[in-house]
């Protein structure tokens, strides 16, 4: 890779609710760690002590006072932190890391899902990623609907409470994104097996033909 400060991979996982991120992301872990490569699993928002603890006021379903532009400005807080603490370190020390979420997710949300806008959302994303873009984003796309019916008996937090026309925005900013042409995105769907997302995201993540991914 070109710059000698990033030696590793940055690959981040976006969907809507219940899109099955979480095992996948283990999933490829796992593969990973079986082939000897160095993995970093991280979340956001969280990843990090501060984060964590930023995620507790974001998710807390007894907090419904908390603005959207206060919600979009603890995400990028807690971004800050996990690529300052975690992600750059972890790249210059040539590691694969696998986020769930990331500075897309605040786009889906925030920009579109709050309704506070693209242009303000990129220019606090700028901010707090210091350049850490990620190499590859795989879309796990799943309609609002299906995604509800994943929560089971689980109590739903802050996020997972908004309206249906709330999480219809989310779903639609990232099927833009899917259609953006951008080569960073790939679809992956969501409505696949477990099994079968894995192999998607395999398929993707070959494509990038990496070193650290060689004999994937
Ligand atoms: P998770 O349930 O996938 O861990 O994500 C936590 C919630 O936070 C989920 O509802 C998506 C939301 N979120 C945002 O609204 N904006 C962001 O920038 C991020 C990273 C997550």
């Amino acid at each position: 890779m070109a710059d000698p400060a990033r030696r590793g991979l940055l690959v981040t996982f976006e969907g809507p609710e219940g899109s099955g991120k979480s095992t996948l992301i283990r999933g490829l872990a796992g593969r990973l760690e079986a082939l000897g490569r160095p993995v970093l699993t991280t979340r956001e928002p969280g990843g990090t002590p501060v984060g964590e603890r930023i995620r507790s006021v974001l998710l807390d379903p007894s907090l419904p006072e908390l603005c959207p532009e206060t919600e979009l400005l603890l995400m990028v807080a807690s971004r800050a932190q996990l690529v300052r603490e975690v992600v750059l370190p972890a790249l210059a020390d040539g590691r694969i890391v696998l986020c769930d979420r990331y500075a897309d997710a605040s786009v889906a949300y925030q920009g579109a899902g709050r309704e506070l806008g693209r242009a303000r959302v990129d220019a606090l994303n700028d901010f707090a990623l210091a350049g850490a873009a990620p190499d590859l984003t795989l879309l796990c796309l799943l309609p609002p609907a299906a995604g509800r019916r994943r929560f089971g008996g689980r109590d739903p937090d802050r996020l997972e409470r908004e309206s249906a026309a709330f999480h219809e925005r989310v779903y639609d900013a990232y099927r833009a994104m899917a259609g953006s042409g951008d080569p960073r995105f790939r679809v992956l769907d969501a409505t696949a097996p477990p099994d079968g997302q894995l192999e998607q995201a395999v398929t993707h993540l070959r494509g990038l033909e990496h070193d650290l991914l060689m004999g994937l």
